[in-house]
C-alpha cells in the first residue's frame, strides 16, 4: 500500500471516528465517551497529514492539485515538503495544540461560547487564506503550456469556484464570529445595530457574490477575489452585528454551521478527504442545531439564516411594574421545608455564582425530607447549549429529575415553590404576554403559575436581553438578593 492510500484510509477512518463523536455528544450519558472518540479521529487525521507530508514524493500536503489531473496531465509546480517544512508544519501542530490546551483548561464554562466563537473565527479566517492560496498557485504556476492549460480548463473552472465560495464563507464567518465573540463577552454592546434596509442590504449583497462568482469563474481575476473578500467580511459583520442578545445562541450555532461549510470548502481546495466530511459534518450538524434552536426560541430559521431577525419586535420602552418583595433565606427555607413540590429553574447566575453543588446538596436534602425536586431546564438557559445539563451533571444531580422546559412546562401550576436560580429572560412572562417585548414569542418557563416562585440574583438588573422581568413584580414572587451560591449555602443552614 503505498503512503498516500494509507493516508486516505487513515482519513476515513478519522472521519468515521467524528461520526461516533457526534453520536456520542448528542446524550449525556455517552458525551464523554464521544468526547475521546472525536480526540481519536483528531489525533488519527493530524498522524495522517503528517505521514502524508513526509512520505508524497510528488506533492506538498496542501496541493490544490490532485496529482493527476482528468486528461493525464500531471500538475506542475509541485515539490516534495522539505524538511524545513515538515518541521514548520510539527511546531504549528505543537504551538495550536499547546495553546488550545491552556485556553480550554483555564477558560471557566461561562466563557466557553466567546471561546467558541473566537474559534469559528480562526476556521473562516484558515478559509479565506487557503482560498488566497489556491487562487494565488495557480498564478504562480509555472511552465504550463497552452495545451496543458486547455486540458486543465474544466478542472479549473471549478477549481475557481471553490476558491471564490470558500473565500466568501470563510471571510463572512470571520467577521460574524468575531462580532459574536465580542457581544459574548461583553466587550461590545449586545444591542442589535439597526441600518435602514438591513434585509435589503444582506439579500443585495447575496446578489453581488453569485455576479461576482459567475466573473471570476469565466475569468479569474484578482480585483473579483478582493472585491468578495471585502463584501464578505462586510456581510459577516453586518448579520451578526444586527443580531439583539436575547438571539445570540442561534447566531453562535449558525456561525458553527458556516466555520464547518468554510471547512468543507477548504478541503476541497486542499483535496482532502477528511477536512471535507469533518467540515460537512460540522457544517450540517450546525445547521441541524440551529433548526433546532430556532424551533425552541420560535424563530423562522430562513429569517435566521438571512440574518438580523432580532430587531422587529422591540419597542424600547421601559414600563413600570410597580413594587416588588423580598425574602431572606430563613423564610426561604421556611417555605421549602413546608413544600410538597419544587422547581428549580437554574440560569447563567446559577453557572457565574457556580452554585450548582450548593444546589445539588439542597436538593439532596429535600428530597430526603420527601419533598419532590425537579429541575426545569430552558433550552438556551445559560450561555451554551447544554449549559446547565453539564453544571447539574458536575454536580452528581441524577438525570431523571432534570426535565428539559417541554416536559416540565404543564406541572408549574401544580408545584408549590419554584426556585428561580440566576434565571431571567429564560422565566420572563414578556415572553409570551407582551407583544412588544425583544423577547416576544420565545418559548419560557411558566413559573410564575406556581404558587411561590423566589429568585435568586444580585440585583433587579435585567438578563441577557437587556429586558425588564415583570415576574419579579407579582405577587406570588419574592426576590433573595445576593449571590445565589451563598443563599443556596444560607438555605442549607436555615434547614
Ligand atoms: P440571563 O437572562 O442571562 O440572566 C441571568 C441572571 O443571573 C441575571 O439577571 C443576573 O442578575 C443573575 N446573576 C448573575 N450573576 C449572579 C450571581 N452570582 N448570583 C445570582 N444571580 C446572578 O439568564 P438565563 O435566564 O439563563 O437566559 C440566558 C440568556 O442568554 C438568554 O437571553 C439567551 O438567549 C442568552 N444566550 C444563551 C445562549 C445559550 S446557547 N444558552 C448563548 C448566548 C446567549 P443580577 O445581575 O441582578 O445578579
Amino acid at each position: 500500500m503505498s503512503v498516500t492510500s494509507a493516508a486516505n484510509a487513515a482519513y476515513i477512518v478519522a472521519a468515521l471516528l467524528f461520526i461516533r463523536a457526534l453520536a456520542g455528544l448528542s446524550r449525556h450519558e455517552s458525551s464523554r465517551v464521544g468526547n475521546m472518540f472525536g480526540i481519536a479521529g483528531m489525533v488519527v487525521a493530524l498522524a495522517a497529514t503528517l505521514v502524508y507530508a513526509l512520505g508524497n514524493e510528488s506533492g506538498s500536503v496542501t496541493s490544490i492539485f490532485p496529482q493527476n489531473l482528468p486528461g493525464g496531465v500531471h500538475a506542475p509546480g509541485l515539490h516534495a515538503m522539505s524538511t524545513l517544512g515538515v518541521i514548520l508544519l510539527l511546531l504549528a501542530v505543537i504551538a495550536g495544540a499547546a495553546i488550545g490546551l491552556y485556553r480550554a483548561r483555564v477558560v471557566a464554562m461561562t466563557q466557553m461560547p466567546e471561546l467558541i466563537a473566537l474559534f469559528h473565527s480562526f476556521v473562516g479566517l484558515a478559509a479565506v487564506l487557503v482560498g488566497w492560496d489556491g487562487y494565488l498557485s495557480i498564478e504562480r504556476r509555472p511552465h504550463a503550456t497552452e495545451a496543458q492549460v486547455f486540458k486543465l480548463q474544466g478542472t479549473f473552472g471549478i477549481h475557481h469556484a471553490e476558491v471564490f465560495i470558500g473565500v466568501f464563507i470563510g471571510a463572512v464567518t470571520f467577521t460574524g464570529s468575531i462580532i459574536a465573540f465580542l457581544k459574548l463577552s461583553a466587550r461590545i454592546k449586545s444591542n442589535p445595530l439597526v441600518l435602514p434596509g438591513k434585509n435589503l442590504l444582506n439579500l443585495g449583497s447575496l446578489a453581488v457574490f453569485v455576479g461576482l462568482t459567475a466573473w471570476f469563474v469565466a475569468s479569474p481575476n484578482l480585483l473579483a477575489l478582493i472585491l468578495v473578500t471585502l463584501l464578505a467580511l462586510a456581510l459577516g459583520l453586518h448579520l451578526v452585528a444586527s443580531i439583539g442578545g436575547g438571539d445570540m445562541p442561534v447566531v453562535v450555532s449558525m456561525l458553527n454551521s458556516y466555520s464547518g461549510w468554510a471547512a468543507a470548502a477548504s478541503g476541497f481546495l486542499l483535496n482532502n478527504d477528511a477536512l471535507i466530511i469533518t467540515g460537512a459534518l460540522v457544517g450540517s450538524s450546525g445547521a441541524y442545531l440551529s433548526y433546532i434552536m430556532c424551533k425552541a426560541m420560535n424563530r423562522s430559521f430562513i429569517s435566521v439564516i438571512a440574518g438580523g431577525f432580532g430587531i422587529e419586535a422591540s419597542s424600547g420602552e421601559a414600563k413600570d411594574y410597580g413594587e416588588h418583595r423580598e425574602v431572606n433565606a430563613e423564610t426561604a427555607a421556611e417555605m421549602l421545608a413546608e413544600a410538597k413540590s419544587v422547581i428549580i429553574t437554574p440560569g447563567y447566575g446559577m453557572a457565574v455564582a457556580q452554585a450548582q453543588h450548593g444546589v445539588a446538596e439542597l436538593t439532596r436534602k429535600l428530597r430526603a425530607k420527601g419533598v419532590e425536586v425537579r429541575f426545569g431546564i430552558h433550552p438556551v438557559a445559560g450561555r451554551l447549549p447544554g449549559h446547565m445539563n453539564v453544571l447539574l451533571a458536575e454536580a452528581k444531580v441524577p438525570y431523571d429529575i432534570v426535565l428539559e422546559m417541554d416536559e416540565i412546562n404543564d406541572d408549574f401550576s401544580d408545584t408549590d415553590v419554584v426556585l428561580v436560580i440566576g434565571a431571567n429572560d429564560t422565566v420572563n412572562p414578556a415572553a409570551s404576554e407582551e407583544p412588544g417585548s425583544p423577547i416576544a414569542g420565545m418559548p419560557v418557563l411558566h413559573v410564575w403559575e406556581a404558587a411561590n416562585v423566589i429568585v435568586f440574583k444580585r440585583s433587579m438588573a435585567s438578563g441577557y436581553a437587556g429586558v425588564q422581568n415583570p415576574l419579579f413584580f407579582r405577587d406570588n414572587s419574592a426576590m433573595l438578593f445576593g449571590d445565589a451560591k451563598e443563599r443556596v449555602e444560607d438555605i442549607l443552614k436555615a434547614l
